[in-house]
C-alpha cells in the first residue's frame, strides 16, 4: 500500500479536499427537502453520525415552522440511533430502504407513517445504477481517512458506498478518527461490474481473494463537504447463547458432520454464511466447540462468534461487508485490527451478497427466521403477517443461491404463546423452493428430495414444540383428507386462523383445545 494513515495524524491528507472541512450543521444545510440520500452504514457500523443529527434538527425546525421537509434514505443496511433514530423521530424520512432494525423507524413504518422498501441487499446498488429508484442527489459517507491523492479509506462497513459515490451528484464525507487507522488495507472494492449487456464474470474464486482496490475513489469536484468526527459505532450486545440456541447449534453441527461423512462436503466444509441475530451468533459459538477445522466464511457481517472462530484459528479467512460486534468485542478487535487485516476482507455488499459468487463458492447459508410453515415456506420479516421486524436483508441472496439453505428459530416465541412452526406462514420471504433445512431446538428437518406432504410430516415431527405438535398434526391430517387438492393440502379458512387467534386472544392455541393445567394441551377435536 502506498500510504499508511497514522493513527495520530490528521485524517484528511489531501490539501484541496481539506479546504472543504466544515461543521456538521453547515454540511447538513447542503441537503434539500426531497433529496434522495445514499448513506453509509451496515448493521450499526460505518454510518455517518453527526450530519444526520444536524439534518434532523433542520427538519424538526422546518416542521415547527409549518414547512414540509423530508428526505429518502438509502443505506447498506441498519444504522444507529444518530441516523435512523434521529431522522425518524423528526418525521424526516419519506422513504427508507433497504433494511432497518431501529425501534423508532420500525414504530413509524408499522404505524403507516413512513414508507419502507424491503429489498434483497444484493439488488440495491444495481437498482440505483439502473435508474429503477430515481436520481440519487447526495452521498453521505463515513470514511476512516482521506489519503493524499484523494482516495478514501473506508471505515467499518462498505455496504453500497462505492455505488452511492458513483451515482450521487454531491458527496459529503464524515471522516471518523474513532475508526482504527489499521482498517486501511482490509477492504476490497471491485470496480469491474458493468451494467448488462456488458457485464462479465466476477473473478472471485475463494472467500479470502482480493479482486479490487482497498480504497474508495471519488472525483474531488463531487465532494461538497468534509466533516470531522470522533464517534463510536452503535454497539449492541448479543444475548449469550441460551439452551435453545445451543441445541439448535448442536443439530446443525451434527447435520454438517453427516454431510461430510456422506461425501457431500469436504472435511473443512464449504464457506459459511451466518445471518444476523442472536441465534445466528450462537451457532457460530457452537462451531467453536465443534470438530471442524480450516473453515472459511463468505458472509455479510462479522459478528462476535466469527471473531472467536478467527481467533481460535478454526476459521482461516472471512469475507463480509461489515463488522457487527458487541461493545466488548469491538474494543478487543479495534485494539488488534492489524492482526485481522490478512484474514478479513470487507467488500461492497453487491459482491459479498452476489448470487454468482454464492453459487460458485457453494456457501452454506444459515439464517434466522420468524416462522416457517409445515411445507417449508419461511417468513423472516413480518410478525403476524403485517408488522415488519427488520427486513429480508441478505437472507434471500444466500438462501436461494447457497449450496445449502438452513433456517433456524426456537420452536416458540413470546413465552410460548406463539408457535414458530405454523400451518401457513403469515408472510412469505423464502418459498419452499429455497429452503432445504429447518431447525429448532427440538430437531432438524432435512427437506431435500421430499414432496410437500412428506415435508409437512417431517417438519412437524422434528421441529414443532410438543405444546403445538398435536394441533399441527390434527391440521395436517384433516387437510390431507379434506383439502381441495392433495399436493399441498390446506384448509384455507383455517390455515391462517392460528395468527388470528393470537391477535384476538394473545396465544395461538385454541381455548377449547387446552386443559387448564399450565400449557398442557389435550386435543378435543378428533383427527
Ligand atoms: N411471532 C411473533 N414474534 C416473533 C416470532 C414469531 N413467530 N419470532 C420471533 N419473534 C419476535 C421475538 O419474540 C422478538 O421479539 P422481542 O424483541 O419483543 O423480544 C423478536 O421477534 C426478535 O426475535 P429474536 O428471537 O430476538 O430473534 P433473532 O435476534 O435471532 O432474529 C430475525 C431473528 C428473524 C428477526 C432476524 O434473523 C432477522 O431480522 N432476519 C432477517 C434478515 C436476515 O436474515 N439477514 C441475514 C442475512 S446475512
Amino acid at each position: 500500500m502506498a500510504t499508511v494513515v497514522s493513527p495520530t495524524a490528521t485524517r484528511v491528507l489531501n490539501s484541496s479536499l481539506a479546504r472543504k472541512i466544515m461543521s456538521a450543521g453547515e454540511a447538513a444545510a447542503l441537503i434539500n427537502s426531497g433529496d434522495q440520500i445514499g448513506m453509509s452504514g451496515f448493521t450499526g457500523s460505518g454510518y455517518p453520525k453527526v450530519v444526520p443529527i444536524e439534518l434532523a434538527h433542520r427538519i424538526a425546525d422546518a416542521h415547527f415552522h409549518g414547512q414540509k421537509f423530508q428526505v429518502s434514505v438509502f443505506t447498506g443496511a441498519s444504522t444507529g440511533p444518530e441516523l435512523d433514530g434521529a431522522l425518524a423521530i423528526a418525521g424526516g424520512i419519506h422513504l427508507r430502504l433497504p433494511y432497518q432494525s431501529d425501534p423508532e423507524t420500525r414504530k413509524r413504518i408499522n404505524a403507516g407513517e413512513m414508507d419502507y422498501m424491503d429489498i434483497h441487499l444484493s439488488h440495491v446498488a444495481q437498482f440505483v445504477e439502473y435508474g429503477f429508484l430515481g436520481k440519487l442527489n447526495v452521498a453521505l459517507i463515513e470514511v476512516a481517512a482521506v489519503l493524499e491523492d484523494g482516495r478514501l479509506v473506508p471505515s467499518s462497513s462498505i455496504g453500497n458506498n462505492n455505488t452511492w459515490i458513483d451515482q450521487a451528484d454531491h458527496v459529503i464525507l464524515e471522516v471518523n478518527s474513532w475508526q482504527p487507522a489499521a482498517l486501511e488495507g482490509m477492504h476490497d472494492i471491485y470496480y469491474g461490474l458493468q451494467p448488462p449487456p456488458n457485464r462479465g464474470p466476477i473473478p472471485l474464486l475463494h472467500p479470502g481473494q482480493r479482486i479490487g482496490t482497498p480504497y474508495l475513489e471519488v472525483p474531488a469536484e463531487k465532494v461538497v463537504a468534509i466533516v470531522l468526527t470522533d464517534s463510536p459505532d452503535r454497539n449492541s450486545a448479543f444475548r449469550p447463547p441460551d439452551a435453545a440456541s445451543r441445541l439448535i447449534a448442536g443439530h446443525i453441527l451434527e447435520f454438517l458432520s453427516w454431510e461430510v461423512q456422506k461425501g457431500r462436503m469436504p472435511a473443512n466444509l464449504l464457506p459459511l454464511q451466518s445471518g444476523v441475530g442472536n441465534i445466528a451468533n450462537a451457532v457460530l459459538f457452537g462451531l467453536e466447540e465443534g470438530p471442524f477445522q480450516d473453515l472459511t466464511s463468505y458472509t455479510e457481517v462479522i459478528q462476535d462468534g466469527m471473531i472467536r472462530l478467527l481467533k481460535s484459528g478454526k476459521v482461516t479467512s472471512a469475507s463480509a461487508t461489515a463488522f457487527s460486534l458487541s461493545p466488548a468485542m469491538l474494543t478487543e478487535v479495534n485494539a488488534d485490527m492489524a492482526s485481522y487485516r490478512s484474514r478479513i476482507v470487507l467488500r461492497p455488499q453487491e459482491i459479498s451478497n452476489h448470487p454468482e459468487i454464492i453459487r460458485r463458492l457453494g456457501v452454506i447459508a444459515m439464517n434466522g427466521m420468524i416462522e416457517a410453515d409445515i411445507y417449508g415456506n419461511v417468513n423472516s420479516t413480518h410478525v403476524m403477517g403485517s408488522r415488519i421486524q427488520n427486513g429480508i436483508g441478505g437472507s434471500g441472496d444466500f438462501a436461494r443461491n447457497g449450496y445449502l439453505s438452513i433456517f433456524m428459530a426456537p420452536s416458540t416465541a413470546q413465552q410460548g404463546t406463539i408457535s414458530t412452526i405454523v400451518p401457513m406462514v403469515s408472510h412469505v420471504d423464502h418459498t419452499e423452493h429455497d429452503v432445504q433445512v429447518i431447525v429448532t431446538e427440538h430437531g432438524l428437518a432435512d427437506l431435500r428430495g421430499l414432496s410437500p406432504r412428506q415435508r409437512a410430516h417431517l417438519i412437524i415431527e422434528k421441529c414443532s414444540n410438543p405444546d403445538y405438535k398435536p394441533l399441527l398434526l390434527d391440521y395436517l391430517n384433516r387437510s390431507e383428507r379434506l383439502s381441495f387438492g392433495k399436493h399441498t393440502p390446506h384448509l384455507l379458512t383455517e390455515s391462517l386462523g392460528w395468527h388470528n387467534r393470537y391477535l384476538q386472544t394473545g396465544r395461538m392455541w385454541p381455548q377449547d383445545a387446552a386443559t387448564a393445567t399450565g400449557r398442557e394441551l389435550k386435543i378435543v377435536r378428533s383427527a
